[in-house]
């Protein structure tokens, strides 16, 4: 336990360091998200946040930049200048260099006096997160007192690394610093209500997890589709490509959550300890690697770059409960649609029995957009003639519930109530690197399958299905 012993407390204070508060996603995910956090006050204690940046901003000129990309972010909501400038009276810009020492210690200085929780936002390049973890380390930073009950909390986006030995390395410097509880590695996909919807979907009813296994399921399908291309990433993107960028992260744990044995209490441990050991069970039996048309142009690429813009896969997991399931993936840019979407296909039983047309029992859970439930089956149509047919029933979220909270809303609220359920672990984070070390290491040097942009990928990626006389579902 990293402790600090301090005599004086603000124990509801909470000082939150945004380092990097002049990138992208601090200006148009964190600084929104942190806004209606305030505005709506669940943002319970005395908030003071300071925006570090090595740009020569005072508080008003940051201020300036920041409104616009508040005011997008959140341009259905109705925004009062009043609420904008109260926020902007919690923020205080810091010129500081946060890989000079001298500058750490000038933060650590500014707490000296008084025990206050504190929350270190890593939105920087990940090439910075182990500086930054050691330099908090060094001028104790990273210390929470026990006595006070006050916190410190380092938040770090993905990626985690760029394989499974610089995300060990990166682990390592860490831990050595901060406990794992102090730790919030996010992925915002398990700050989205239909990914953790599925934990309640699966445990809370009963109807279905019993029949959650080889024994009633064909087949499981995950589809992360993007209608956008690599925007202003080339080169992050080109260092990385789609199998680091989304299914490392965002489809590995969504696959963990609908396939994970049941926990034995619905909490953190039990959860991420659940996740850990289904991701450690998949193995990849096929891959398609494709790269959209004018990929190569794109600025800051390589023009001979080989990187996968999409790829889909046929995985396998290695338990008894879904022993033979074919578990497909699909996911790219610039394809011809904007949807995550997870299916389960049931075995199709009886319908020898019966005539007509009838694609079987799906349950689809839409991460996005429309976010929500569905299940075909089959019913009969009506008239004299026996025949089935498909039928739908949907649960949309848009008729139950109103405006849902951002995912970094949701994550940054996780994290200053010390909830670490819908964050990455340590165990985790390196079981599913050791999955895509091999996959990269199969295909890093194989020619992408060029597919035209607006399309659905590559002609190869049909085939991978076909072949096993299924279908992509949407
Ligand atoms: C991010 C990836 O993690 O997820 C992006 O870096 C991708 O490349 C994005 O576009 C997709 O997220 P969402 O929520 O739009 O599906």
């Amino acid at each position: 336990m990293v402790k600090n012993h301090c005599i004086k407390t603000k124990k509801d204070s909470l000082h939150i360091f945004v380092f990097g508060a002049t990138g992208d996603l601090a200006h148009k995910k964190l600084f929104p998200s942190l806004f209606n956090l305030y505005r709506n006050m669940r943002l319970d204690k005395d908030i003071e946040i300071f925006a570090i940046g090595r740009r020569d901003y005072t508080d008003s000129s940051f201020e300036a930049t920041l409104t616009p990309f508040i005011k997008a972010a959140l341009v259905h909501d109705h925004i009062k200048e009043e609420e904008l400038t109260k926020f902007f009276l919690k923020i205080h810009y810091l010129n500081l260099d946060f890989q000079n020492i001298g500058d750490m210690k000038k933060i650590k200085a500014m707490s000296d006096s008084d025990c206050i929780s504190q929350i270190f936002y890593l939105a920087v390049p990940p090439a910075f997160y182990a500086i930054i973890s050691k330099n908090l380390e060094t001028v104790g930073l990273n210390k929470q007192c026990e006595e006070h009950n006050t916190f410190s909390r380092i938040v770090l986006e993905k990626p985690f690394g760029t394989d499974l030995k610089s995300a060990e390395s990166l682990n390592k410097v860490l831990l050595a610093g901060f406990e794992e509880r102090q730790i919030y590695r996010i992925d915002h996909y398990l700050g989205k209500e239909p990914v953790q919807n599925i934990f309640s979907f699966r445990f809370a009813n009963n109807i279905f997890e019993n029949i959650w296994s080889n024994k009633y399921i064909d087949s499981i399908q995950i589809q992360l589709l993007e209608d956008i291309g690599i925007e202003q990433r080339g080169a992050f993107y080109d260092a990385t490509g789609v199998i680091i960028d989304v299914f490392q992260n965002h489809i590995l744990q969504m696959l963990a959550i609908l396939t994970m044995n049941k926990p034995k209490v619905f909490d953190e441990d039990h959860i991420r300890y659940e996740k850990n050991s289904l991701i450690s069970k998949i193995s990849i039996i096929d891959t398609i690697k494709g790269q959209y048309e004018g990929y190569k142009e794109e600025q800051n690429v390589d023009p001979q770059s080989n990187r996968d813009t999409f790829v889909a896969m046929k995985l396998h997991i290695n338990s008894r409960r879904w022993k033979g399931i074919p578990v497909y993936i699909k996911t790219g840019k610039m394809l011809d649609m904007k949807k995550t979407i997870i299916s389960v296909v049931f075995k199709n039983i009886k319908k020898e029995l019966f005539r007509g047309q009838f694609n079987g029992d799906i349950l689809s859970f839409i991460i996005q957009p429309d976010l929500g439930i569905k299940l075909n089956f089959a019913g009969k149509v009506p008239g004299m003639d026996y025949q089935i047919t498909d039928i739908q029933m949907e649960y949309k979220y848009s008729d139950y519930f109103g405006e849902l909270k951002s995912e970094y809303e949701k994550l940054l609220t996780d994290c200053i109530l010390g909830n670490q359920m819908n964050f990455t672990r340590t165990d985790e984070i390196e079981s599913s690197w050791r999955i895509v070390d091999k996959i990269e290491k199969e295909v890093k040097d194989k020619k992408p399958l060029m597919y035209k942009q607006n399309s659905s990928g590559p002609k190869e990626a049909q085939d991978l299905i076909k072949k096993d006389n299924r279908y992509w579902i949407l």
